[in-house]
């Protein structure tokens, strides 16, 4: 495989744009040295570098590309609306549009608001939370890698740099499933905590009611109950990671999935709440969501495409289905090769991340690297194994298969030593202090 015209544009671009790209997890330093550095276009799953290499790709857009890239009746709903203009000096009435749709598949959410990123959304959540009960704190899960660019969260990660400790101090952590955490935390700083913020499930389902448990001190203790959805929403189940787990919050945020690839995100929740951020109440005002780009009529229209082919084709069950058969033949190499413990695949169906060890065991950025490098050679691009409605059976048989091979150079790595077959430097983590 050349990667030509890639090596040219990555040296040129580190030089225009900090990082290379405007994505962190998109960066050069997340990918092995023999590996597509832009991607030309993509059509399903398959996505073509600048180089002309076909691959079948993971995880796309970051999980906000389900149903596939450039997937035609959403290209052609958004494109009907670019026609027709896409952004006016009043709302546009698919607003509300919009707006009736997302809430009539949200069980319990009463009112919504739009905004581009998810970051737009959970931030607009705390905001909403703060301002609701007063307080100033925010209760995270420690062990959800990723809530929003701005200060209240990127203030707690090693890079926290430009960020007032003032503000990072706000914002305190909790431990998935370990309810005692929640607890101690609610007694450390009694009275103070504005909102717990969570997704309701990542590579580990709850356990002992864990998300009913932490609602209940939550509420008990005056806060607010926030789930944020960016990546289980649309993915679990139709009506979020919420339905599925059988739990209503009072604030949800949703993205990624929601425009299959246009920028959209939304704020669900209850009317009490909601409502601050509106002009029908007496209370102090609340500066919600107001964005000049935040309601694009394109994006809407896109959306509410999207929602329309999930609720009228078997999109979630596809998206299980396929990351099941994809786990399965993965999990058959991983034994036929020995490699249990060292190789995982984790998560749900819907949505496969995997974890590279070396040989004593320890989770290995090296092994990561000689992983993507050998699948890439293959065709495959995986920085995780999440899947969209456009795998086909081929395709994960396909993945199968190279990823058999590749887990075979895997194995003699693991024998010889990882610097003899990996090209180049290892990967790094994105949230280091250090470049
Ligand atoms: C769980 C979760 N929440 C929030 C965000 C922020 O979304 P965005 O990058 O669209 O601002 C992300 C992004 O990856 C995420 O994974």
């Amino acid at each position: 495989m050349i990667f030509e015209k890639s090596n040219l544009l990555r040296s040129k671009s580190h030089d225009l744009i900090p990082g290379g790209c405007h994505t962190y997890a998109k960066g050069d330093d997340q990918y092995p040295a023999l590996s597509p550095g832009f991607i030309q276009r993509g059509k399903g799953c398959h996505v073509w570098d600048v180089d002309g290499n076909e691959y079948i790709e993971y995880g796309m857009g970051l999980r906000a590309v389900t149903l596939g890239h450039a997937f035609p009746p959403v290209i052609e709903a958004a494109t009907r609306q670019l026609r027709l203009g896409s952004n006016f000096v009043r709302p546009s009435p698919l607003e509300l549009e919009c707006a009736e749709e997302l809430l009539s598949q949200i069980e319990g959410a009463e009112m919504v608001k739009f905004g581009k990123n998810g970051s737009d959304v959970t931030s607009a959540a705390v905001r909403l939370s703060r301002a609701f009960t007063g307080r100033d704190m925010v209760a995270i899960c420690a062990e959800h890698p990723f809530y929003s660019v701005d200060d209240w969260f990127i203030g707690t990660t090693p890079m926290s740099a430009g960020i007032p400790k003032t503000v990072s101090e706000l914002t305190v952590k909790f431990h998935y499933n370990d309810i005692g955490s929640v607890e101690s935390l609610f007694q450390r700083h009694h009275g103070k905590i504005a909102c717990v913020i969570l997704e309701p499930e990542k590579d580990k389902p709850p356990e002992k009611n864990f998300l009913h448990e932490l609602q209940k001190v939550c509420h008990r203790e005056g806060s607010v109950f926030i789930l944020d959805e960016i990546i289980t929403g649309f993915r679990w189940h139709l009506g979020g990671g919420q339905k599925f787990h059988h739990i209503i919050p009072d604030l949800s945020a949703f993205g990624k999935a929601l425009g299959n690839g246009f920028s959209i995100a939304a704020l669900t929740g209850k009317k009490e709440i909601m409502e601050l951020g509106g002009i029908r109440h007496n209370r102090e005002r609340v500066f919600l969501l107001s964005l000049t780009h935040g309601a694009e009529t394109h994006s809407l229209a896109a959306a509410l495409e999207v929602m329309r082919i999930y609720r009228n084709e078997p999109v979630i069950e596809t998206l299980w289905q396929q990351g099941q058969r994809l786990l399965d033949g993965i999990n058959n190499s991983i034994r036929e090769h020995g490699l249990q413990g060292y190789f995982e695949v984790i998560g749900r169906p819907c949505c496969l991340v995997y974890a590279t060890r070396d040989l004593s065991m320890q989770p290995s950025q090296h092994f990561r690297a000689l992983f993507l490098q050998e699948t890439i050679r293959r065709g495959i691009l995986a920085p995780s194994f999440v899947v969209s409605y456009s795998h086909t059976n081929e395709d994960i048989d396909q993945t199968v298969e190279a990823v058999h091979e590749a887990l075979a150079v895997y194995k003699k790595a693991l024998d010889d030593g990882v610097e003899k077959y990996l090209v180049g430097p290892p990967v790094k983590p994105v949230f280091r202090k250090f470049a």
